[in-house]
């Protein structure tokens, strides 16, 4: 039942997997297996654990022909890696299976679906991408790809919808049994819409409307959609290209755009009523969202910038890793995200300070490390004269560190990796305007051994960047210009 191109790839990945150490990892953000590693795909619940399949080319660390990888997980932080599931082995996927999602069938079994895609000559010598949305039923491990595939193509497309540019689909089931998926588009105006379909069973889909259109607001194409309620509101996820910056809002490139409004769910209409960034940091991009069996709305992000994927060398045996799980709530009319509570488990070594104020720079004893969870307090006292700039630098040695700094005249928080070891001019800083008022500000920083997550204000925003520094480099410091006065609590995070 399975192809050869799958056959090699699971042989391919078992063997090379013993190839990494443990150590050369992220210690609990998922990785790929080997290899490449983009998106998050099929992010569901099934038999009593987190699945999470991903956009995966095993045999190099680079971009290539798309299989789906896939690991599972109890806990959302430590992940066993299961064989690949899909591969690129039929006259409708050829040239990649890219990104789905993942239900759970009546039957129990898991059906997922995602986008195929095949080559075609234009003339002229134009090569382009057809894409149309695939589906397979498995048991959690094996997957069988669906006998009348495609089942959303061109003939399901309105006028003036394009078939070049039609990936991603999100499927959920609604509370009548009958499924709804969302789908990312390119109109005829050349930006991003999002494509609504139905299903009375799961494999038979129709063209519903277009949920929303991007009108060349938000970037071009909006890639991996992700629509779902969430405490009493409508959220809709996506990641669009090309976008322009609006001021610190939205950085230029590929981005991540959060609607929230209201769904009239007779009508299936939505109506927009704000928008943000999802992630303000560097490294974040086609998150996915999971309902968990408790309730939770969870996400995780691809915590990686395409314009930014040689800041790693292709010489390296994986690349690519997801971000924190983080659990979403809507508040102010605000998307806020926080670590996955799982994470306080992991907790050990508590290490705390209390009012420290302090000019210059200091550093703290037991405060280092590089998988660590560490809550920082600025509560300036009364009278104190308004500090300049703090800063918290990490992943530190004699030449290198990453830092977060803030202003508090401009209430500017910004990101900087420059110092941590790249080679490569690329994206380096990433600045966010935050709220704080007389210099405070909560941040809580989640380190892993490539990565830093910063959660402000208790999850109003977060900053996502990757970094390689060698692991040696652990020191942790404490800058002001001006005097603060400053909590610090940190952990160090152990499976
Ligand atoms: C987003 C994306 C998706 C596509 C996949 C291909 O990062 O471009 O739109 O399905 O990656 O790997």
């Amino acid at each position: 039942m399975t192809s050869q191109t799958l056959r090699e790839a699971r042989k391919y990945e078992e063997a090379s997997e013993k190839l990494i150490q443990e150590e050369e990892r992220p210690n609990f953000h998922l990785s790929a297996r080997t290899g490449w590693m983009n998106d998050p795909n099929g992010f569901s619940y099934y038999k009593g654990k987190y699945h999470m399949f991903y956009q995966y080319h095993p045999y190099e660390s680079k971009w290539g022909p798309m299989h789906w990888g896939h690991a599972v997980s109890e806990d959302l932080l430590y992940w066993e890696y299961l064989p690949a599931a899909l591969a690129p082995d039929e006259f409708y996927d050829r040239d990649g299976c890219f990104s789905g999602s993942a239900i759970t069938l009546p039957d129990g079994r898991h059906l997922l679906m995602y986008t195929g895609v095949v080559k075609e000559h234009q003339g002229d010598d134009m090569i382009r991408e057809v894409q149309t949305q695939c589906l397979a039923v498995g048991d959690g491990v094996d997957y069988k790809k669906y006998e009348k595939n495609p089942v959303l193509g061109v003939k399901n497309l309105p006028e003036g919808c394009s078939r070049f540019d039609f990936r991603d689909p999100k499927m959920w089931q609604k509370e009548d049994g009958t499924y709804c998926c969302v789908v990312g588009n390119r109109p005829a105006d050349g930006s991003g819409q999002i494509l609504l379909f139905n299903s009375p069973d799961g494999f038979q889909w129709n063209f519903r409307k277009i949920l929303i259109s991007n009108r060349n607001r938000f970037g071009k194409m909006w890639e991996c959609p992700d629509f779902f309620q969430l405490d009493g509101k409508w959220v809709l996820l996506t990641s669009p290209q090309d976008m322009l910056p609006q001021g610190f809002e939205y950085h230029n490139g590929n981005g991540t755009l959060c609607l929230i409004g209201a769904f009239d769910e007779k009508t299936d209409t939505f109506t927009e009523e704000y928008d943000q960034s999802i992630d303000y940091g560097i490294d974040f991009y086609a998150p996915q969202t999971v309902l968990a069996p408790d309730g939770r709305r969870i996400m995780i992000g691809w915590m990686q910038n395409w314009d930014a994927c040689n800041l790693r060398s292709p010489e390296e045996p994986w690349f690519g890793q997801m971000s924190i799980p983080r659990e979403l709530s809507v508040k102010n009319n605000r998307l806020y995200q926080r670590p996955i509570r799982e994470l306080e488990e992991m907790r050990c070594k508590k290490v705390a300070f209390q009012n420290i104020t302090f000019t210059g720079t200091i550093s703290l004893d037991g405060v280092k490390g590089r998988m660590i969870d560490m809550e920082i307090r600025l509560h300036p006292e009364e009278g104190q004269e308004l500090y300049q700039k703090f800063a918290v630098r990490f992943a530190q040695d004699e030449q290198y560190y990453t830092a977060l700094s803030f202003r508090p005249r401009e209430s500017i928080l910004k990101v900087d990796r420059k110092f941590s070891g790249s080679r490569r001019a690329i994206i380096h800083q990433r600045r966010s305007l935050v709220n704080s008022s007389n210099g405070e500000l909560k941040l809580r920083l989640i380190l892993d051994r490539f990565s830093v997550e910063v959660f402000v204000n208790d999850g109003e925003q977060v900053m996502s960047a990757t970094m390689y520094t060698h692991q040696e480099a652990d020191e942790i410091s404490f800058f002001v210009d001006g005097s603060v006065c400053m909590d610090v609590i940190k952990y160090d995070l152990m499976q």
